[in-house]
């Protein structure tokens, strides 16, 4: 290793936004020769990049701030940042209560790190920045020519921010409104992926992307189906998918598009949060059940077997025994592949956190555990309807469990472990022999081009 070279560890909570902001972070403070390590307590700079979607998220920083405190005290040129949405959130606040920690910085901060880094390093301030930056100052970071890459698969951003403001969500507070990126900076940087790093694959990323330009766009920017028909086009990428759609916001275009390019894969995230009109009411999601279930079997009518994928809450205040089972009941009605389902947790400054009649903490765990055993079942019923199947596989590498075998996903983006030769990136066709409880089992169809 360089003598010279500095180490970083970023540690990242949240979303895949917050995985992305971390990879940026790493690229940023490149030129100022830092190199990144996966060994923390080695590291000459520490950055937690923090969630506050959740109660349990907030905590998890306090635990680890004070794991890192002897860490910190022991070399007195080390650095402990805290970025992200606990950092926007509670800014100089944070860096009152922490006297070990040097530098707070918010969302919109990132592309001022290396700088706030130097400045530490040189006259040891202790700084807390969280300044929104205005539309035409936000940078989004595109991702740099030179840094090394792994595998066939890239997030791509394309927004930041959220517009919605969800009665029980911190996102919109923490992130701040929505920016787009520019379509050609997109398209270009997907290019790039595809032409010089090999990336097969590509999620357009974002809090809400179907949102993208629909209301406050600039005029001569695409929406949201335009820019994946224009992401589709790039030669040599295979496979364009999207993450999170927001339900209000679909509309004929999006349909369109599934409609006519296939390299648009039949896999979309797209919440409900709730089966109850009473529940996604107070929740201001802005759609109604009955309109949910048409827009999903609407896209569903133009790609057969798109697969759908879902967050739920459970315990919102308010919520009944009979909102509940409705919740229960769309997802016997959807068939989502999965979701991810969360207790309501009460977060400060958000207008639900006032809301009467909270459902007990125990009632709410009951339904949890209620709602994710009736979607184990419904998952290991759509994996097993897909035994018998030919499918066509995007090969990731060497599986996890038996490196003898291959590991890849159907366009449904379902794994499969298959036996085959072949090479990371290619487009390759499996039978689908047996499934387990989250994958599926198989072998490649070899054809034999004698
Ligand atoms: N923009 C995405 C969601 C981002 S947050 C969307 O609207 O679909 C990820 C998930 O966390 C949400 O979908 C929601 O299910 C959950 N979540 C957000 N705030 C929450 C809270 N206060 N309590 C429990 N779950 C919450
Ligand atoms: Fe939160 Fe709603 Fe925005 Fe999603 S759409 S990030 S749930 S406010
Ligand atoms: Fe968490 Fe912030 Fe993402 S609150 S879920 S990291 S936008």
């Amino acid at each position: 290793m360089d003598s010279d070279k500095r180490r970083v560890h970023v540690v990242t909570y949240g979303c895949q936004m917050n995985s992305h902001d971390s990879d940026r972070m790493l690229e940023l403070l490149e030129p100022l020769g830092f190199e990144g390590t996966t060994d923390k307590l080695s590291a000459d700079l520490v950055i937690l990049n923090t969630c506050s979607v959740r109660e349990k998220a907030d905590q998890k920083l306090f635990s680890e701030l004070g794991r890192l405190r002897e860490w910190r005290e022991e070399d007195p040129s080390r650095i402990l940042a805290v970025g992200g949405c606990v950092a926007q959130g509670m800014g100089n606040d944070l860096l009152q209560r922490c006297r070990h920690l040097d530098l707070v910085f918010g969302t919109d901060q990132l592309a001022e790190l290396p700088d706030m880094v130097s400045r530490i390093s040189a006259h040891r301030v202790r700084v807390a920045a969280t300044e929104w930056r205005k539309a035409d100052e936000f940078d989004f970071l595109p991702i740099r020519p030179q840094r090394r890459m792994e595998g066939t698969h890239a997030f791509v951003k394309i927004m930041k921010g959220c517009n919605k403001f969800c009665t029980y969500c911190i996102v919109p507070y923490v992130k701040g409104r929505e920016l787009y990126r520019p379509a050609k900076e997109i398209v270009d940087e997907v290019r790039l992926l595809v032409e010089r790093h090999g990336i097969r694959e590509v999620t357009l990323l974002g809090q809400t992307v179907t949102s993208y330009n629909l209301k406050n766009g600039k005029s001569g920017e695409p929406r949201f189906a335009e820019l994946l028909l224009r992401v589709a086009e790039i030669e040599g990428l295979h496979r364009v998918r999207f993450m999170t759609g927001y339900p209000k916001d679909v509309h004929d275009d999006l349909l369109e598009a599934f409609r006519i390019q296939h390299k648009i894969q039949p896999y979309i995230h797209m919440p409900v949060q709730s089966g109850s009109d009473r529940i996604l009411r107070m929740m201001n999601r802005g759609y109604r059940r009955a309109t949910y279930l048409e827009k999903m079997a609407a896209l569903r009518a133009a790609r057969p077997g798109l697969s759908l994928t879902s967050d739920l809450i459970v315990g919102f205040p308010g919520e009944t025994e009979d909102d509940f089972l409705q919740t229960i009941s769309l997802m016997e009605e959807v068939r989502y592949d999965s979701v991810f389902s969360f207790a309501y947790s009460e977060r400060p400054g958000t207008r639900a956190e006032s809301f009467a009649d909270s459902v007990p903490q125990a009632e709410r765990r009951k339904r949890l555990v209620h709602l994710n055993a009736v979607q184990d079942r419904i998952t290991r019923a759509l994996l097993r309807e897909c035994v018998g199947l030919t499918q066509e596989v995007l090969v990731l590498g060497p599986s996890a469990r038996d490196p003898q075998m291959l590991r890849g996903r159907t366009p449904e983006h379902r794994m499969v472990n298959f036996v085959g030769e072949a090479q990371v990136g290619d487009l390759v066709q499996v039978d689908i022999l047996e499934a387990g409880h989250h994958t599926l089992r198989g072998a490649q169809v070899v054809i034999n081009a004698a």
